[in-house]
């Protein structure tokens, strides 16, 4: 095998090891795919402008999310079942993290519960989904601050499951050996995940969730400037920018081009970060030119891990830093803080 250079041959070497559900389920988006699709394609409508004869020789990608100090503008995004990716599962993916340096937000459909992933000792944020059940929901909670995670980050962008045809074709299911920690068991469809999760959460109950936990809490599903206002007055520390990888509402915008209406919302109350098509490092200074303190990858090292494991991981994490480095040098920027907006525009 050649080794892969690229996030786009880990792409295709993860679609050549998964069998159809489960490429499907991880691959796949809504309806027609066009979100899915955009998300990716949208960073090709925004040009660098690179500035000249900067002193880069010290260039660094380190920076702060939320005060914590990390590697690089990239953090890992939660994604769910990664056992099914490969054995490592989530705690491989915890230890890449740490090893990149980078925090790993680990997602309340997990196949490893939260204190396996708190034992890797890196740095880590618990995603949360709200249950009907409201008992799991405050389980869930407790677990995350015994363990350590040093915040939360609520998805609100899937009340209801989106339209995944993939995954009707191939009737995807868990394996029944593969253990979701929150629910318990193995044998779990991800329509049976979201008939779970409440559908009735509103704004009204983020400063309630924020005062149990005690956790700084991010706001992961944000594509408007209304909702942007409202995250910021309920209380949340921080924004994703985020339309779930293009696998809830098919026909919004890819993220990139929300990105610059949260921002301008936002005006500079609490951090924003963006996900959704992060393929390539100057992927990550187009966000950070637009206004994001950082992005997350959800499918780039997840990739990796279907191709080896934790270690592939770490190599899909280390490109994208290298990658990032190597663009904020070019476009003439000593570190992640330096990259203002005139370092892009729309084609
Ligand atoms: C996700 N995502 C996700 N988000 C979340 O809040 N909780 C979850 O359990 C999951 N699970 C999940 C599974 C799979 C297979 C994917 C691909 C995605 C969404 C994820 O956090 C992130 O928003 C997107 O993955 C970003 O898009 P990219 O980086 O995959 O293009
Ligand atoms: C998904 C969930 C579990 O996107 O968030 O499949």
């Amino acid at each position: 095998m050649v080794e892969p250079l690229n996030v786009w041959d880990y792409e295709r070497l993860a679609a050549e090891r998964l069998d159809p559900g489960a490429h499907g389920y991880y691959a796949g988006g809504a309806g027609d795919e066009l979100t899915l699709r955009d998300n990716v394609e949208a960073f090709r409508r925004w040009y660098l402008r690179p500035r000249m004869l900067v002193d880069v020789d010290a260039s660094t990608t380190a920076t702060t999310v939320l005060g914590q100090e990390v590697s690089m503008p990239l953090l890992v995004a939660p994604v769910a079942f990664q056992r099914v990716a490969h054995p490592d599962g989530e705690v491989g993916m915890a230890r890449a993290a740490k090893a990149a340096g980078t925090v790993m937000c680990l997602s309340t459909i997990a196949t490893s519960t939260p204190a396996e992933v708190a034992a890797v000792g890196g740095p880590r944020w618990f995603q949360l989904y709200v249950f009907r059940d409201e008992g799991v929901t405050h389980d869930l909670i407790a677990q995350a601050r015994d363990g350590g995670y040093t915040a939360l980050v609520l998805t609100i962008d899937a009340p209801v499951r989106g339209n995944r045809e993939r995954d009707a074709r191939t009737s995807f299911a868990i394996p029944d050996d593969v253990r979701v920690a929150a629910f318990g068991r193995g044998g779990v469809t991800p329509k049976q995940v979201f008939e779970a999760i409440s559908a009735s959460l509103t704004w009204r109950d983020l400063e309630r969730i924020c005062a149990e936990s005690g956790l700084p809490l991010l706001v992961k599903g944000v594509l408007t400037a209304e909702d942007a206002k409202l995250a910021c007055e309920h209380g949340a520390s921080g924004v994703v920018v985020s339309n779930h990888g293009g696998r809830q509402l098919d026909g919004v915008s890819a993220t990139i081009d929300a990105l610059e209406e949260v921002v301008a919302a936002v005006d500079g109350r609490i951090e924003v970060l963006l996900d959704g098509g992060i393929r390539r490092g100057t992927d990550v200074v187009k966000a950070l030119a637009l206004g994001a303190r950082a992005v997350l990858a959800g499918r780039a090292p997840l990739w990796g891990l279907v191709v080896d494991g934790e270690a592939g991981a770490l190599r899909v994490l280390q490109l994208l830093q290298a990658e990032i480095l190597s663009a904020l040098q070019l476009v003439g920027c000593t570190s992640p803080a330096d990259v203002t907006r005139d370092r892009v525009a729309p084609k």
